[in-house]
């Protein structure tokens, strides 16, 4: 494979490890205002981050590539009120879709068919968690402002439930 291919998968390992944990962060933040619905939301998406983490790193086992753990950043985002961190959430959404996108790119260029096939699972993903990121600022916009809205917007992300990927390699 090619060696910057192999590279930027290596990187996304890393990158999907600090989007779990960037979610974690914001889940400690909800829990500390007693938001336990929002926290236990990003607590799952932090779980399904750290799968996205594995199926790249199982990708690049089953290709035979070395693979290499880097640290992994500490979440340095400042949440100034119930809003922000759905924000940070939603602009960093868009910014893993961009990195897929370049990895996608760069199979292309190299006609790494193969890779361009696993990634089509996660460019599916990224339409489904921009989605999701988005409509989670705009119901806070509708709803949130309002004691009642808010404690029923918070009942509702409590009822999340963990599911593993459908991509299996
Ligand atoms: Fe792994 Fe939220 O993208």
């Amino acid at each position: 494979m090619n060696e910057k291919i192999a590279k930027l998968l290596n990187q996304q390992i890393n990158k999907e490890f600090y989007s779990a944990y960037l979610y974690l962060d914001i889940s400690n933040y909800y829990d500390e205002k007693d938001l336990d619905g929002y926290a236990h939301y990003y607590m799952v998406q932090a779980q399904e981050e750290r799968d996205h983490a594995l199926l790249f790193m199982q990708y690049m086992q089953s290709n035979g590539l070395k693979i290499t753990l880097e640290a992994i950043d500490r979440p340095d985002k400042t949440f100034d009120n119930l809003l922000s961190p759905l924000e940070v959430a939603a602009e960093h959404e868009r910014y893993v879709t961009a990195l897929i996108n370049d990895i996608y790119h760069e199979a292309h260029q190299a006609k790494d068919y193969r890779t361009m096939k696993f990634l089509d699972w996660f460019i599916d993903e990224q339409r489904e968690e921009e989605d999701s990121a988005d409509a989670m600022v705009s119901r806070y916009n509708l709803f949130g402002q309002d004691p009642r809205g808010l404690y029923l917007l918070d009942q509702e992300y409590a009822a999340r439930v963990y599911t593993a990927p459908s991509l299996t390699l």
